[in-house]
């Protein structure tokens, strides 16, 4: 069932943009939904893991395009926010199997004061059967423990809903294009097993990222960790000051997610100040920023028409490829990380 790949991971990597052209069908469902939700004042997505990164993305877009208070909880913290729950609030649950036990047991509390939305891949799960509406994205069964293909799917699903609330055409547009710069930076594999042969001696990473990217950041560390066993640590880029720069020293590398866009600058910045206090900068950028290819030392370039906001669309399958690699020249299996389940059914 590998059809030729080593591992279930790089098989689910390269059907990304399958997997998005496939929930990009799904538009006229979404719409539907939409038009039957009124009233609608505040949104709240519950989700773990990997699908909270997909909510955390799906609360930039909701707030900054539709202007809707969007507010992400982990399905096991939920609890202490039902109280604020109400008739006009949707909840939003992102779940790649439908089973999490964490984010069923807060879909029964939500069931019964507001309106329930479920974004969910296995179809007939407890999740589908539950919530008051359905999103079924279209990655297909996905094996491999480290969700890839699922991630750009909800993310899909969350972009269209966001888009269609916001009735931002453009966006919707834009969508349509994903597949292709996914599939662009598929071809370049070759540049991201380089890179993963220079760092695997890493014993700690950070993953930067603003605004957009920030989610991005995160879920980029999450992949790390969890295959590779490597100390991964997603960060807002602005909050480096905060803490984490003392932690920044000689030969740590810092992967650094900077988009073309408004938060460009600033992520810049922040580039500058790791880099002056001696980390190993990998950048993911565009491939025509000047700028950055003078103050990278390495960048693995993506087509400069993935503006910042499809960024986490595209962005995430190097960080998803540079994990898979480490962890290969590591001698690990990616497919069967040490203490984790496909699906967590215990609270
Ligand atoms: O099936 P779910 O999306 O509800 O699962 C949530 C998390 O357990 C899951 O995303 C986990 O973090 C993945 N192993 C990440 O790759």
């Amino acid at each position: 069932e590998k059809e030729g790949y080593d591992h279930f991971m790089i098989k689910e990597i390269n059907e990304q943009a399958t997997s998005v052209k496939n929930t990009l069908t799904q538009k006229d469902n979404i719409q539907k939904i939409i038009d039957d939700l009124d009233d609608i004042s505040r949104i709240c997505f519950v989700a773990c893991g990997t699908s909270y990164h997909a909510s955390l993305t799906g609360k930039y877009l909701l707030e900054s395009l539709a202007g809707i208070p969007t507010d992400v909880i982990l399905a096991s913290e939920f609890k202490y926010s039902a109280k604020t729950l109400d008739e006009n609030t949707l909840v939003i649950f992102i779940s790649q199997s439908g089973e999490t036990a964490d984010s069923l047991k807060a879909l029964d509390v939500a069931n019964e004061t507001s309106k329930t939305l479920g974004i969910v891949n296995v179809a007939g799960s407890s999740i589908t059967r539950r919530a008051q509406y359905v999103i079924q994205t279209q990655a297909g069964p996905e094996i491999g423990v480290a969700a890839t293909k699922t991630y750009v799917s909800q993310l899909t699903a969350v972009y269209l809903f966001a888009a269609l609330m916001a009735k931002d055409d453009r966006l919707l547009n834009d969508l349509d294009k994903v597949p292709d710069f996914i599939n662009e930076v598929l071809e370049d594999v070759e540049s991201i097993k380089a890179m993963s042969q220079r760092y695997n001696y890493a014993k700690d990473f950070f993953y930067l990222g603003r605004g957009y990217s920030y989610p991005t950041a995160l879920e980029g560390a999450l992949k790390l960790k969890e295959i590779s066993y490597i100390h991964g640590e997603g960060y807002a880029a602005g909050e480096l000051k905060h803490g984490p720069l003392a932690l920044i020293d000689e030969g740590i590398p810092v992967v650094v997610v900077i988009p073309p866009g408004d938060s460009h600058k600033k992520t810049m910045s922040n580039l500058e100040e790791v880099k002056s206090r001696g980390a190993r900068v990998l950048a993911f950028g565009a491939a025509d920023d000047e700028e950055l290819a003078e103050k990278a030392p390495e960048v693995f370039k993506i087509n400069p028409e993935v503006s910042e906001i499809i960024a986490p669309l595209v962005y995430i399958v190097p960080l998803q490829l540079l994990s898979y690699y480490i962890t290969i020249e590591k001698g690990f299996d990616p497919d069967k990380p040490r203490n984790l389940a496909k699906c967590v059914t215990v609270e």
